[in-house]
């Protein structure tokens, strides 16, 4: 390849490579990090209640490989992302984590555990058909929503 080809590449390389060091819009690298982990949730929470609640069939593996996916997602450190600094009181919009998640008194750590407890007797379960999914989905959305009714400030 001649030099002035190599040059290119390496530019065009650099150029579609900027966004990601950057961390995308230029939005804070923890925010944008466990937003993603939350979609992951979301994702995997959507096709067990989808099954769960009869709107697409069950099918055992695919309820299986969800539920294993959040049992491991709840096990995650995620130390990095969820760092002082990084709340609504100092990136408004940005984010939608209130300060109160790293005040004292924080009860996010503990909503964490009981939903990796949850998601784990999840996938003790999901494989067992269709039957068996609601009531152990009960307590993982409950996780969910107890630490957003907290710690995630409202959409406007
Ligand atoms: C320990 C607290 C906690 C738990 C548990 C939790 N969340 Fe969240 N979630 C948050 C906070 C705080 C935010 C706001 C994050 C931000 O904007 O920086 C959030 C944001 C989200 C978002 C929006 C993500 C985005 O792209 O802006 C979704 C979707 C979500 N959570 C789904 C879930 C689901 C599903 C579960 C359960 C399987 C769950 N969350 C469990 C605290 C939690």
């Amino acid at each position: 390849m001649s030099i002035s080809k190599t040059l290119m590449v390496v530019a065009a390389l650099s150029l579609s490579a900027a966004p990601v060091f950057a961390g995308g819009h230029g939005g804070n690298p923890a925010v944008k990090a466990r937003q993603s982990h939350m979609q992951l949730y979301a994702h995997n929470l959507g096709i067990i209640g989808g099954m769960a609640r009869g709107k697409v069939e069950y099918d055992a593996d695919a309820a299986q490989a969800a539920a294993n996916n959040l049992a491991a997602l709840s096990t995650l450190n995620q130390r990095s992302y969820w760092v002082p600094g990084t709340t609504t009181a100092e990136l408004g919009d940005e984010t939608r984590a209130l300060p109160a998640i790293f005040e004292a008194g924080s009860t996010a750590a503990a909503i964490g555990g009981q939903l990796a407890e949850a998601a784990a007797a999840l996938a003790a379960v999901a494989g067992d058909g269709q039957a068996a999914l609601g009531p152990a989905l009960g307590p993982v959305g409950g996780a969910c929503g107890a630490c957003h009714e907290k710690y995630q400030q409202p959409r406007n």
